[in-house]
């Protein structure tokens, strides 16, 4: 498996627009509007890759000097559950670190706060709505 960021705009972005509308808008009846990928511009964009196949993906928010924010996290549900999910976030983590951010928080949905906890996150918030469906804050205090 390899990790590596893309552009966006790219051949490889599209890809992982492809790979995000499957694994989080289509099953919730969603997509993606231009508005939204154009905001996507000055994100740290990730990719992780079986041979050339890209089967995971996540982002990185600037919210404040001290602050980012973790978002469109998903892995292909044709390999999710062996590690793929820890690898990229441990991978965002470190470009955030290396960036100079303190923390790291994400919209967790609640069917994925276990995977979050795992990886020594802390739930900050009490249940919102988005997406039409549960999320919490969580975060993590990024170690130096
Ligand atoms: C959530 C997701 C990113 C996790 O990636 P993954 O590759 O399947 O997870 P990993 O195999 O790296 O799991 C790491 C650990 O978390 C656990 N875990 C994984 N998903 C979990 C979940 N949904 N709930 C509870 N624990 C979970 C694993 O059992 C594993 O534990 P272990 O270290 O004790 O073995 C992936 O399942 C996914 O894309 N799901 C659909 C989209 C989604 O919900 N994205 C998150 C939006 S906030």
């Amino acid at each position: 498996m390899g990790l590596k960021q893309i552009d966006h705009g790219s051949a490889e972005y599209i890809k992982m627009i492809a790979l995000r509308n499957e694994i989080l808008r289509k099953p919730l009846g969603l997509s993606f509007s231009d508005e939204d990928l154009e905001s996507e511009k000055h994100d740290t964009l990730i990719a992780a890759y079986d041979d050339d196949e890209m089967v995971g993906c996540c982002m990185l928010c600037k919210l404040s000097d001290e602050k980012i924010k973790l978002r469109q996290m998903a892995v292909h549900e044709n390999v999710q559950g062996k590690g793929l999910g820890a690898a990229i976030l441990n991978f965002a983590e470190n470009i955030a670190r290396d960036k100079g951010y303190k923390t790291l928080f994400m919209h967790a949905r609640e069917s994925a706060v276990g995977f979050y906890e795992k990886l020594g996150y802390q739930i900050k918030s009490d249940v919102f709505n988005e997406v039409n469906i549960p999320h919490y804050v969580m975060e993590k205090r990024l170690e130096v």
